[in-house]
């Protein structure tokens, strides 16, 4: 692990707010585009699961996290307002699905019926050897609590109903980065593999953990492919031309890849599989490219940090943060901002084939 997610890792601050919104319509209301999304996955997704793992200290539960969010407090979301999960499902037409321990925490029945997030800040796909227990909840385990949240939903809505309930479902992953990240920092993770090898575990590890949910239930996927992570501000600013790190863009163009290959196996593998795939990476690249075009002015520097870029420092209570969070495509040293997670999600549901593989979430719902 590197100074600069040692010292992300290392602040520490009590306060503490519990975000969490849900719903118990059982029935599908006319807006509603499927019965549930569940989400799994790591910070670009996590809505505040962290908050509620006691020893974790990868959280986002302190300013000035959350300063856009309506409530203008911090939610848990390592962003200044909603993320990539809160868009997709307003774009489904349901509410943003709660954080799971947020609701397994509750002493009367917790409504699981528009779905759940499982996602956890920092998680990664593999494991791997300096793992720190308790810090996130690994992509398994996510696995296993969304089994015990199937399991409840076929005692209240019968087999049939829950079945079909579960099938029409979305399924969204988002998963990878940080895996990328630790392999460049830890030489015992390099020792072990090659970075080919390695792409090559994070894609089984991750078509594993697909098989699971799939013999639970689900089948209609939605996974993102990694961003160009050397873009971050916390590689620009290794960098003294600010040019970020071609080598860990490699690697994520790599992974991606082997994403794309072992999606198009699942589908053929298993019957009724459908799956939408988001080309992540190029969206970054033609935002990065073409800023004004999508209403950026800022493309390298995060938003809230200290030092050069903001990115030497992470974003605490103690640092400055950018007046206007709407031009800039970075949050903190590796988040994207509301308005860059806006972009991707508008894309990701309408997009083209370009950068929606096979078909985009619309086309996805819509079958
Ligand atoms: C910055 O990145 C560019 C392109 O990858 C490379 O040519 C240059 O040597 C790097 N500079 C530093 C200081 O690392
Ligand atoms: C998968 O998509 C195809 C067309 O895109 C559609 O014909 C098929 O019914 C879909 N299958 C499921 C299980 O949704
Ligand atoms: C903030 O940036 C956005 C996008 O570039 C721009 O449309 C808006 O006018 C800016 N707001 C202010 C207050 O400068």
């Amino acid at each position: 692990m590197d100074g600069g997610r040692r010292a992300f890792l290392a602040r520490n601050l009590l306060l503490s707010f519990f975000f969490s919104v849900f719903s118990s319509r059982l029935k599908l209301s006319t807006a509603q585009m499927v019965p549930a999304v569940f989400v799994f996955g790591d910070s670009l997704v996590d809505v505040g699961n962290n908050d509620y793992l006691p020893v974790s200290i990868a959280k986002a539960d302190f300013p000035h996290n959350g300063i856009d969010f309506p409530t203008e407090k911090p939610t848990g979301r390592f962003c200044n307002g909603k993320n990539a999960a809160d868009f997709l499902a307003e774009k489904l037409g349901l509410p943003s699905s709660p954080p799971y321990l947020s609701l397994s925490k509750k002493k009367d029945a917790p409504s699981y019926i528009n779905g759940v997030s499982f996602a956890s800040g920092f998680v990664v796909s593999c494991v791997f050897p300096n793992f720190i227990p308790g810090q996130s909840i690994p992509l398994s385990k996510q696995v296993d609590n969304y089994i015990a949240v199937q399991k409840i939903l076929f005692q209240q809505m019968g087999s049939f109903a829950s079945e079909k309930h579960l099938s029409k479902s979305l399924f969204a992953i988002v998963i990878g980065s940080n895996d990328i990240f630790d392999y460049f920092v830890s030489s015992d993770l390099r020792k072990k593999n090659t970075p080919q090898r390695y792409v090559d575990l994070m894609a089984n590890t991750l078509k594993g953990q697909l098989k699971r949910l799939y013999e639970t239930g689900a089948s209609k996927f939605f996974l993102t492919g990694i961003g160009a992570i050397g873009c971050v501000p916390a590689e620009r600013v290794k960098n003294k031309t600010h040019e970020g790190s071609e080598e860990r863009n490699f690697w994520s163009d790599k992974y991606n890849e082997e994403l794309k290959a072992m999606l198009k196996g699942l589908k053929s593998e298993l019957q009724g599989v459908n799956y939408s795939y988001f080309d992540t990476y190029s969206i970054m690249q033609s935002v990065v490219q073409n800023p004004s075009s999508y209403g950026f002015n800022e493309i390298k520097s995060a938003c809230c940090g200290l030092g050069d870029l903001k990115a030497e420092f992470p974003c605490l209570p103690v640092s400055k943060y950018c007046s206007n969070r709407s031009d800039h495509v970075f949050w903190d040293l590796y988040h994207p901002t509301e308005a860059t997670a806006r972009v991707f999600v508008d894309t990701l549901f309408d997009g083209p084939s370009q950068y929606c593989v096979p078909m985009n979430v619309r086309q996805l719902v819509s079958t």
